[in-house]
């Protein structure tokens, strides 16, 4: 009983700690529990609070293709309208193909240059939302952008179960992803995301008031 007490102690500690108002900065601000430091097998909340977008990555870090199997097989537990799984994934993993990613995402360059995965995600159109060929409400084909974000927060979920960091990434030169992959016609382009291990602990993002974003009837 005094062991549990002591834990959700921990846990009401850990919560408030995250809810500093900020700027979701780049590199080292105040230290922050994380998985991998805390418990081999961290807990959901714990995911939760340490899951942040990381833009300064550990050079001396890699993740090898089978991590990022384990990972990708985990996401495909995601659901999607009817069971559509309209998402796809295009992994860089070789340094050819981490180096041509990199110069295909502007800005972002600088940010993600240390991650040794980059993945860029595609959902295949016509098929959530869709039936016998015609959208089944005014939402269209964004059902398979709203499949493919529900895809990718389970990516960075387990990424952050696994001890991993990364950054979705929306400022990115779709055509040029396309001919680097040969992704068909038939898929469009959404996030890169990067993939690597935190350089340092980033600063804790602002959130909206709870009110303003939430509606009780
Ligand atoms: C669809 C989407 C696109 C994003 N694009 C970028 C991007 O191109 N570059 C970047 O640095 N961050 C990008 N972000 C990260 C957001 O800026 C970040 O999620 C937000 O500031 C909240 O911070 P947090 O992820 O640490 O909670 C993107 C996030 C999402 C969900």
């Amino acid at each position: 009983m005094y062991k549990k007490i002591l834990f959700c102690a921990a846990m009401a500690l850990m919560v408030l700690s995250g809810c500093n108002s900020g700027n979701s900065g780049n590199k080292a601000a105040s230290p922050a529990a994380t998985p991998s430091a805390s418990a081999a097998s961290p807990t959901f909340e714990e995911v939760l609070k340490t899951r942040r977008s990381i833009r300064s990555y550990d050079a001396s870090k890699k993740i090898t293709e089978a991590e990022v199997r384990t990972l990708l097989t985990a996401v495909q537990e995601a659901p999607s309208w009817a069971n559509q799984q309209p998402t796809k994934y295009y992994v860089a993993i070789g340094k050819e193909k981490l180096e041509a990613v990199q110069n295909l995402v502007g800005g972002n360059k600088d940010r993600i240059i240390n991650a040794p995965v980059l993945i860029v995600s595609t959902f295949e159109k016509g098929k959530s939302g869709f039936f016998d060929g015609k959208a089944l409400n005014e939402i269209g084909e964004g059902w398979g952008a709203y499949d493919n974000g529900l895809s990718n927060c389970y990516l960075i979920m387990q990424a952050r179960a696994m001890g991993f960091d990364t950054l979705i990434m929306g400022m990115r030169d779709s055509d040029g992803l396309r001919k680097e992959f040969n992704i068909p016609a038939e898929e469009t382009v959404m996030a890169v995301i990067a993939l690597g291990y935190r350089a340092g602990e980033p600063k804790q993002p602002g959130h909206r008031p709870f009110d303003e974003v939430v509606k009780f009837f």
